[in-house]
């Protein structure tokens, strides 16, 4: 740790972000074009890791509406349908939407849907809501439009669950903790939240 200062010359690298607006279909239809499962959501051991223990920290809970936001190809999708009545997953991709529909073929509770969360939030009233991997796409004008529709369409007894990939990433707007610390912060100030659990792994919060 006191290498740096035994040198008399210090040297920082500084990255800077690509993008500073919010990515849009365009983005997202060239990913999915690309490879049908860009991050791995299959295969990964990273996310299965990441999935079990996200449905873990929903405690073991059944839910009535879950809305999810950002499905990409319906993996999470198909776990929260097992412990939700009704699911309405959404993307803005409609190559991803159309994967998440096939793989989730054998299950009757999940309405999929391609909307840009930006620009068309689903009406209705949700007692789950999950927002995973998808805040850092956006600028930090469209978060905060997404919390307030978030706050609007999450039930009185609902719970949010945020998930974030926590290194930083150049092609992204914001990072993990940015998008966390916006939530945490007007979560704080509108009052009726309680935070029921908080953990920290080495790639994601
Ligand atoms: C990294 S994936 C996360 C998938 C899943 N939520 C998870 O945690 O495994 C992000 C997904 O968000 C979608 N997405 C990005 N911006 C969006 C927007 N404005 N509206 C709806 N979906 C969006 C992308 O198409 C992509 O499928």
């Amino acid at each position: 740790m006191l290498e740096p200062f035994n040198t008399p010359t210090e040297y920082f690298f500084l990255t800077k972000r690509q993008h500073l607006e919010t990515l849009d279909t365009e983005y997202f239809e060239a990913l999915y074009t690309t490879k049908i499962d860009p991050w791995n959501f299959r295969d990964s051991t990273y996310e299965q890791s990441k999935y079990k223990r996200s449905i873990k920290a929903l405690k073991g809970d059944c839910y009535r509406n879950c809305l999810e936001l950002g499905c990409s190809i319906g993996i999470q999708t198909a776990m929260l349908s097992q412990i939700s009545d009704q699911v309405l997953a959404i993307d803005i991709s409609m190559t991803a939407i159309n994967e998440a529909k096939a793989s989730c073929s054998n299950l009757d509770n999940i309405e999929f849907k391609v909307a840009d969360i930006t620009k068309d939030f689903p009406a209705g009233m949700f007692d789950l809501i999950t927002c995973c991997e998808i805040g850092y796409y956006l600028n930090p004008m469209d978060l905060s439009v997404l919390f307030k529709n978030i706050d609007e369409h999450l039930s009185p007894d609902g719970k949010l669950l945020l998930v974030h990939w926590t290194p930083f990433v150049p092609e992204y707007p914001l990072s993990g903790d940015e998008v966390h610390d916006n939530f945490a912060e007007k979560a704080k100030m509108l009052g009726g939240y309680e935070e029921l659990s908080n953990e920290r792994h080495d790639l994601y919060r």
